[in-house]
């Protein structure tokens, strides 16, 4: 049984940890990205699971960013997430402070997501329109090779990423620059009403 908090709970969770509007920033967009791929890919149904997952991901980063992911299963019992929902959660730092390995489709998608959101927002905020929406592909690959540009945004875990995805590069760049397109607005508005 997939149990998770409800929306509010989840935002109520995410504000006491986080205070960073970044970070609250960042959680929105993750969110509102795995919403785009769980209708993308099929799993319409857990639609909602997988958005939440988003939006608790990084939920003890604020407070512990040395002990990332360490913290996350006792914050997330506070809202009596179940197993599935903290494994997904830890699964995405595999190989970088979990051992926890993305298995499902929904970890996968997170876990590739999670940093290329990030690089496709700072791209995003050094072009005239401050928005993705006329990013082409081959600017976001150009961004990607310049490893200069948001040099925080590791390219190799990304990569991992769309390997572990069984996707190419190209493939995984391509649709999560169309869910950021898709999801821009909404975010906006959620960041707006949050931070
Ligand atoms: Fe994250």
């Amino acid at each position: 049984m997939k149990t998770y908090p409800d929306r509010q709970s989840a935002i109520t969770l995410l504000k006491k940890y986080n205070t960073d509007p970044f970070h609250i920033q960042h959680a929105l967009t993750v969110s509102e990205v795995m919403r785009w791929f769980a209708k993308d890919l099929g799993y319409e149904e857990e639609e909602e699971f997988w958005a939440t997952v988003g939006l608790l991901h990084d939920v003890d980063f604020g407070q512990y960013p040395e002990e990332h992911l360490q913290w996350a299963p006792k914050i997330l019992a506070e809202v009596d997430a179940s197993d599935e929902f903290v494994r997904a959660v830890v699964s995405h730092g595999y190989g970088i402070c979990s051992d926890v390995e993305p298995v499902h489709e929904m970890e996968k998608v997170l876990f590739a997501t999670d940093e290329l959101t990030g690089l496709i927002a700072s791209a995003a905020l050094v072009r005239p329109s401050k928005s993705c929406q006329d990013m082409e592909y081959k600017s976001l690959n150009k961004k990607f090779k310049t490893r200069s540009f948001a040099a925080g945004c590791d390219r190799d875990i990304i990569q991992r990423g769309a390997d572990q995805l069984g996707w190419t590069l190209q493939e995984l760049m391509q649709k999560t620059l169309e869910a950021m397109k898709a999801t821009e607005e909404t975010i906006a508005e959620q960041v707006k009403a949050l931070v």
